[in-house]
């Protein structure tokens, strides 16, 4: 029997893992997203094309896969619809390779709504959620009060408006204005559930655990971060779903046995949108030589993100909690006119050094402590063997797995599927 191979970010998201499912969809039969929905934007460039995904696992453009989203995912029906027709304009065609669990929770109009309500409400101490409503989605998940895809096959306008009431009741309280939005989205909202209905609608853990007795080989697409996780993410400041390797288990219906390698995919540096603690973060011209380029504008609300330099504390730690196998490290080309690299090596906390990751990531107690490496000053995007690294590049990729302890197995020096570099 096959096992599942999990590919996930290890840091606050937008490590680059569309691009590295697409590139690796090739050895696998399977493409499974496990958690998270529409929150998460994968970028995908081939081609001369840049294709963004959100719901849709990344392995879709690789031949007749088959992709599916498993149960641990939430899905905005007028997202995926919108999701179809941008890939049906660009030639692309899924109905027969795309499987819908019929256990994954449907996204309201009404949960994004809530959404916004409740980070109105939270004023200064907001999370910089999407605004998809993701939060509010998981929580009905949760309080065992969601629809689900499968509601779809039944009565759903019943338990669709039982729960629409429930929101309304909580938005009137937050005295949220939702009537003229709430309309508008519906309507977009019915229609991509007409759409949804077309494609196949499956018990997804049954079918992934029959697939690898058939010995097929499924890859798990993660969604944002290790460091967005509501369990080990910086909370509150994190996403409401487990994005580690464990997330895979519950958002697939796989045991913990059958996990095979666990891809973690990193960044040369360091980004984060939204709110919280980022002990790393540069507020000068490293900074914003990082966000121009690396072009660090969020793939699903555009907006900039927050730079730094690479967290080794933090790293290690998303190591440990996901038993990372091997590691990529993503966006290389972006640090080649860097003089000098520093990467976090441990924190200063009330003046004593530690080098465990912390209880709480408060960035006023916390000091990084950084090593500074010598930067490679050299174009490396056309590179396309490792024979071709600079040495101090390779200088600092020993550093990285030395303090890390596993291997970096992929290099990636542009966003374009070929700009992948195995070692
Ligand atoms: P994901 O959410 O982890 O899939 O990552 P995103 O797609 O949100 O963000 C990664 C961004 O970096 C996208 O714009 C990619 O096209 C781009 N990208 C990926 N790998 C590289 C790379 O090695 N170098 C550069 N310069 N850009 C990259
Ligand atoms: P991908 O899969 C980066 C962040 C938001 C916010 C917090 C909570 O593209 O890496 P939510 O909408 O989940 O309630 O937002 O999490 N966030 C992401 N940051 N990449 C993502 O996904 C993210 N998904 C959510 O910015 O800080
Ligand atoms: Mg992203």
């Amino acid at each position: 029997m096959n096992k599942v191979d999990v590919l996930l970010g290890l840091q606050w998201g937008d490590e680059g893992k569309g691009k590295i499912v697409d590139v690796l969809t090739p050895k696998y039969n399977v493409v499974a997203r496990f958690q998270g929905g529409p929150n998460a934007g994968h970028t995908l460039v081939f081609e001369g094309k840049k294709f963004v995904l959100h719901t849709i696992p990344s392995g879709i453009f690789q031949g007749d896969k088959v992709n599916i989203i498993g149960n641990g995912v939430v899905l905005d029906p007028a997202i995926f619809k919108e999701e179809i027709e941008m890939l049906k304009e660009g030639g692309i065609s899924i109905e027969d390779q795309l499987c819908i669990s019929k256990k994954a929770h449907l996204i309201l109009p009404t949960h994004r709504l809530l959404d916004a309500a409740y980070e109105k409400a939270k004023g200064k101490a907001k999370i910089g959620s999407t605004l998809k409503g993701i939060g509010p989605t998981y929580t009905d998940k949760i309080s065992r009060n969601g629809v689900r895809v499968g509601d779809m096959l039944g009565d759903f306008e019943g338990k669709y408006n039982k729960l629409k009431q429930r929101h309304i009741a909580i938005l009137e309280q937050y005295a949220y204005d939702y009537k003229a939005e709430l309309e508008a989205y519906e309507k977009e909202w019915f229609s991509g559930v007409e759409v949804m209905k077309q494609f196949q609608l499956i018990d997804s853990e049954q079918a992934v655990n029959d697939m690898l007795v058939e010995g097929k080989s499924v890859l798990a697409e993660g969604a944002q971060g290790t460091m967005l996780d509501i369990d080990f993410g910086s909370y509150p400041f994190v996403t409401s779903s487990n994005t580690v390797t464990a997330g895979a288990c519950t958002g697939l219906g796989i045991a913990p046995s059958r996990i095979g390698e666990v891809f973690g995919i990193f960044k040369a540096y360091c980004t984060r949108v939204g709110s919280g603690p980022f002990p790393s973060e540069l507020f000068d011209d490293a900074g914003q030589a990082m966000r121009d380029n690396g072009n660090e504008y969020g793939s699903t609300t555009g907006r900039p993100r927050r730079c730094g330099w690479l967290d080794l504390v933090a790293l290690k730690y998303s190591v440990m909690i996901n038993g990372v196998t091997q590691l990529i490290m993503m966006k290389s080309d972006v640090m080649d006119d860097f003089d000098e690299i520093h990467a976090a090596t441990s924190y200063k906390i009330n003046g004593e050094e530690v080098s465990h990751f912390p209880y709480d990531l408060d960035e006023n107690d916390i000091e990084p402590v950084y090593t500074t490496k010598k930067g490679w000053k050299k174009d490396m995007t056309k590179m396309t063997s490792a024979d071709q690294f600079p040495a101090e590049f390779n200088d600092y990729l020993d550093f990285v797995e030395e303090y890390l302890g596993v291997p970096i197995k992929v290099v990636s020096v542009g966003p374009d599927r070929a700009q992948t570099i195995l070692r």
